[in-house]
C-alpha cells in the first residue's frame, strides 16, 4: 500500500525549528567536491534520495564520497582522474541529477548513459541536448514531437567553449552550460531571458573559478581548477516555505525557521507573501563569502490576494504550490501568470494542485492565454473541507496538500507520501514537532 498521511486542523504552531540542507545548493557541493582536487568537505548536506542519486553516481566514477551524520567528505583527484562508468546512471526521480551531469560529462571522453525513473523519464531533455551539442558533445535521448526525453546518452571529450542564449529560464540548463564550459579553453557565455537560482556561479567562483555575470549574461572563463573547500549548505528555503506559509495561515501560530538560504535568487516567495500582509522577519542574517543565510520568523496573518508574473515566477517556480494553498487562504483573487513550466516538474503541478485543491472545496481554477501562458486563478477565503487528495508522486504537491489540511474542516488524506524524502525526508516529523495534527 502506498503511504499516507491523515491531516486534521490544528491548533497554533510554534517554536523553533531547523529544515533539512538545500537541494540545489548540495547537488552542486557534491558536483563541485568531485571536480575539486582534494578534500571537500560540507556539513549540513540535505541527504534525500534525489541527492543520493548525485552521490552513487560520482561513487560510480571512482571518486570517494563518505558520509558521516550529515556531513560529507568528498576526496576526489579532480576531474582528469574520474573513470567511465560500468554502466548506466539511474538518476531516479531528479531532473537536478540528470540535467547537471549532462553538463558535466559533456566533457568527459567516455559514454555515459543518464536513466530515470517514470517520472523523470517524461521531463524534457532538448532544453540541455541542444547546447551541449553546440558545444560538441553527443547527446541522444527518446525523440517525441520534437523532444528529447530521457535515457540520455552523452558522449563527451574535446568541447569548446559557446556562447548561448537560453529559450527557456532554467537554473539546470545555466549550470549544465557553466559545468560543461568549466572544462573547455576559453569563454563561455549564458543568457537567461529571466533570472535563475546563481547557486552554480556562486559555488564555482567560491571555489576559485572566473566567473562574473554582466547583465542577463553570466561569463566563465575555462578551464577552471576548482578548489577544495569547507562548507556549509543553508536549510532549504524551499522546504521551508512549507512551514513559512503554515505559520501564516493557521490562526495564533508563530514560527522561526532556522539558518534558511536567503539568497535573492530563491527569496520571491518571502516578496510575495509580504505583498499579501504576511508578517514575516529575517533575523541573526549571516553571510560568510558564500549563501548568505538567515532565520526567518513568521506569524499568522490575514493574508490578501495578489497578482504575480514575470521575472518573479523563476525566483519562486519551486514555491507555486505552496503559494498556491496561502491563496487559499487570502482574502480576494490571486493571479499566477506565466507559470507553464509548472507542467514540466515531477508532475504536472498545475494539474496536481487544482486537482487536490478543488476536490478539498478551493475556488481554483487553470486556464492559458496567449499574453500570460499558463494562469493558476484563486478566489481566496472559500473554506476548505477534509477530502481524500492525491500528491501524484510528487513531493511538493504532497507537502502543499498537507498544509491545506491544516486549515481545512474535517480530515485529510494525502495519498502517496513517499516521494516527500525527495526533498524533505522528515516532513512530517517537522510538522508535527510544530504542533500540526499529522499522523503517517
Ligand atoms: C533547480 C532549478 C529549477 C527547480 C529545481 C531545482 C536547480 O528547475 O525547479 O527544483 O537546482 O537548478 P529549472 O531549472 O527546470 O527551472
Amino acid at each position: 500500500m502506498l503511504a499516507e498521511w491523515m491531516i486534521r486542523p490544528s491548533g497554533p504552531l510554534r517554536g523553533r525549528h531547523a529544515v533539512p540542507g538545500d537541494k540545489s545548493i548540495s547537488h552542486r557541493v557534491i558536483i563541485i567536491g568531485a571536480m575539486a582536487r582534494g578534500t571537500t568537505r560540507a556539513r549540513h548536506l540535505l541527504l534525500s534520495e534525489d541527492c543520493r542519486r548525485t552521490i552513487k553516481a560520482f561513487r560510480a566514477l571512482g571518486v570517494r564520497v563518505a558520509l558521516s551524520g550529515d556531513t560529507v567528505t568528498i576526496a576526489s583527484q579532480g576531474i582528469e582522474a574520474w573513470q567511465a562508468p560500468a554502466g548506466p546512471i539511474d538518476c531516479g526521480n531528479s531532473g537536478t541529477t540528470m540535467r547537471l551531469l549532462s553538463g558535466v560529462f559533456a566533457g568527459c571522453p567516455w559514454r555515459v548513459m543518464l536513466t530515470g525513473d517514470a517520472s523523470l523519464s517524461r521531463r524534457p531533455m532538448r532544453r540541455v541536448a541542444v547546447p551541449l551539442r553546440l558545444m560538441g558533445a553527443r547527446v541522444a535521448g527518446r525523440v517525441r514531437r520534437g523532444e528529447v526525453y530521457p535515457p540520455l546518452r552523452i558522449h563527451g571529450g574535446a568541447i569548446h567553449p559557446l556562447r548561448y542564449a537560453m529559450p527557456v529560464a532554467s537554473a539546470q540548463v545555466k549550470s549544465a552550460v557553466l559545468f560543461a564550459g568549466a572544462q573547455a579553453d576559453g569563454v563561455t557565455a549564458v543568457r537567461e531571458p529571466q533570472p535563475t537560482r546563481d547557486h552554480t556561479e556562486g559555488l564555482l567562483r567560491f571555489c576559485g573559478a572566473a566567473i562574473r555575470r554582466r547583465g542577463a549574461w553570466v561569463r566563465l572563463i575555462g578551464p577552471v581548477r576548482v578548489r577544495p573547500r569547507r562548507l556549509v549548505v543553508p536549510g532549504d528555503l524551499s522546504s521551508a516555505a512549507f512551514l513559512i506559509v503554515a505559520g501564516l495561515i493557521v490562526p495564533g501560530s508563530h514560527l522561526v525557521l532556522q539558518d534558511v538560504g536567503v539568497n535573492p535568487t530563491r527569496t520571491g516567495l518571502l516578496t510575495v507573501l509580504r505583498r499579501m500582509g504576511a508578517r514575516l522577519r529575517l533575523c541573526a542574517r549571516a553571510a560568510h563569502g558564500w549563501e548568505p543565510r538567515a532565520d526567518v520568523e513568521v506569524s499568522a496573518s490575514a493574508l490578501r490576494g495578489v497578482a504575480v508574473g514575470g521575472a518573479l515566477i523563476p525566483n519562486l517556480i519551486d514555491e507555486l504550490p505552496i503559494l498556491m494553498v496561502a491563496a487559499c487562504a487570502a482574502s480576494g483573487r490571486t493571479v499566477l501568470r506565466g507559470v507553464g513550466e509548472l507542467r514540466v516538474k515531477e508532475t504536472d503541478r498545475i494539474e496536481s494542485m487544482v486537482a487536490g485543491l478543488s476536490r478539498m472545496g478551493a475556488a481554483i481554477r487553470a486556464t492559458r492565454t496567449r499574453a500570460s501562458g499558463d494562469v493558476v486563478t484563486i478566489d481566496g477565503g472559500v473554506p476548505l473541507h477534509g477530502a481524500i487528495v492525491d500528491s501524484r508522486g510528487d513531493h511538493r504537491t504532497a507537502m502543499s496538500l498537507a498544509i491545506a489540511g491544516l486549515l481545512a474542516r474535517g480530515a485529510t488524506r494525502v495519498r502517496d507520501v513517499a516521494c516527500v524524502d525527495t526533498s524533505f525526508p522528515g516532513f512530517a516529523a517537522t510538522l508535527r514537532a510544530c504542533g500540526a495534527l499529522i499522523k503517517a
